[in-house]
């Protein structure tokens, strides 16, 4: 780990070029963005999480084309399995949900198929993260949403049926749990929809994402700020998002903000970020995409000096050739868990595009430049 507190405008508009001219690079033909080239489990698989807040960065970034292809990806992804969804939809409506196993994956290999490696399958909140991003993403350069119209209708109607049900969260873990992060990415993607005025179903959709709302309200909160799943008091660094960029508790909101001072109260320290106290990922490490999720929140209520100085931790965590990592361990919670899982998959995932992405993102949020022909 470099000390870079005070490193130069100009060093942490370099990371962010060379993030972007590093996440074009590694787009697939397909329009996929692969989660890490390098990493054994990742490798060859895109995730719809990893891959919309990719997308949104190279989006912000000005590459409008790069960030087009992938949603288009995501939309032909989706409409390949609209059978499916009618199954799962119709199956819930019936009051007799389909297990599991027959709802949608998690993540694709590049050209929308399945893979034969077994994963934690099923989550619900990448299906609603793409509706967000692909929606920032036409607001942001003029673009007709209606491209993705089809598939941004049937994700919306699968999310609308199946927002109540336990499943896997961001970190593929707990899917006996219903997760507020996940919750609250379903909430940004449906408003994202209806919004845009691209669902068939309006009022179903306004009426769910108002349940959400008040379960999020109600049971995803305590002392004020939200909680990593229904029915806990704990925290989860991927609930900054919720703030910012996802905006469904904004940073000037009372939730919003008592979220934001509770993941900096327990989860951050130097300006890395962990994921939750009782991690043991690689030891449980920080993550420096989680710093810049913090970033993006602390920006938003008007804490810039706080926001640079958690892009400045994570540019320190790139490597000589400028790749950043999805965590460092050095003050891991629970280092003696980390060789486990060294053997396991090998070195942490390096370079990982979601870790680009949000450095990307929260840097040109600070108005440093990505620009990648600047
Ligand atoms: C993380 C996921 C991520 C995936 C690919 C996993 O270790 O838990 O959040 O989507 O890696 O980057």
């Amino acid at each position: 780990m470099t000390d870079t507190t005070g490193t130069s405008p100009a060093a942490l508009s370099e990371l962010a070029r060379s993030s972007v001219a590093l996440m074009l690079r590694l787009q697939d033909d397909s329009g996929a963005f692969v989660a890490s080239p390098t990493f054994s489990a990742y490798a060859g698989y895109c995730w719809f999480r990893d891959g919309a807040f990719i997308a949104d960065a190279v989006s912000a970034a000005g590459e409008a084309e790069s960030a087009t292809r992938f949603f288009d990806w995501c939309a032909r992804v989706v409409i390949d399995r609209a059978d499916q969804i009618e199954r799962i939809v119709a199956a819930a409506a019936a009051g007799t949900p389909l297990p599991d196993a027959d709802m949608l994956p998690t993540r694709f290999t590049m050209d929308g198929g399945e893979g034969d490696d077994e994963w934690w399958d099923f989550q619900l909140d990448g299906y609603g993260t793409w509706m967000w991003a692909a929606a920032a993403h036409a607001q942001r350069h003029g673009l007709d949403i209606r491209r993705w119209a089809r598939a941004l209708d049937l994700t919306a109607r699968y999310l609308v049926s199946s927002w109540r049900r336990p499943c896997f969260d961001w970190w593929e873990e707990h899917d006996e749990r219903v997760h507020v992060s996940t919750l609250g990415c379903i909430v940004a993607g449906l408003e994202a929809g209806t919004d845009a005025g691209v669902l068939s179903e309006r009022d179903a959709t306004l009426a769910a994402v108002d349940g959400i709302r008040a379960l999020m309200e109600s049971d995803g909160r305590a002392s004020g700020h939200l909680t990593k799943w229904i029915g806990t008091a704990e925290v989860d660094g991927s609930l900054a998002a919720i703030v910012a960029p996802l905006a469904v508790f904004p940073a000037g909101s009372p939730i919003g903000s008592a979220t934001v001072d509770e993941v900096l109260a327990s989860l951050e320290v130097g300006g890395g970020v962990y994921r939750f106290r009782a991690d043991t990922y690689f030891g449980g490490g920080r993550w420096p995409l989680l710093s810049c999720f913090l970033g993006l929140a602390l920006n938003a209520r008007g804490d810039r000096a706080g926001a640079l100085r958690l892009l400045e931790w994570s540019a320190g965590t790139a490597d000589a050739a400028g790749d950043l990592p999805e965590q460092v361990t050095d003050l891991a919670l629970d280092p003696g868990r980390e060789e486990e899982w060294t053997r396991r998959w090998g070195p942490v995932a390096r370079p990982l595009l979601w870790s680009h992405a949000m450095y990307v993102r929260l840097a040109v949020e600070l108005g440093i430049s990505a620009g990648v022909s600047a």
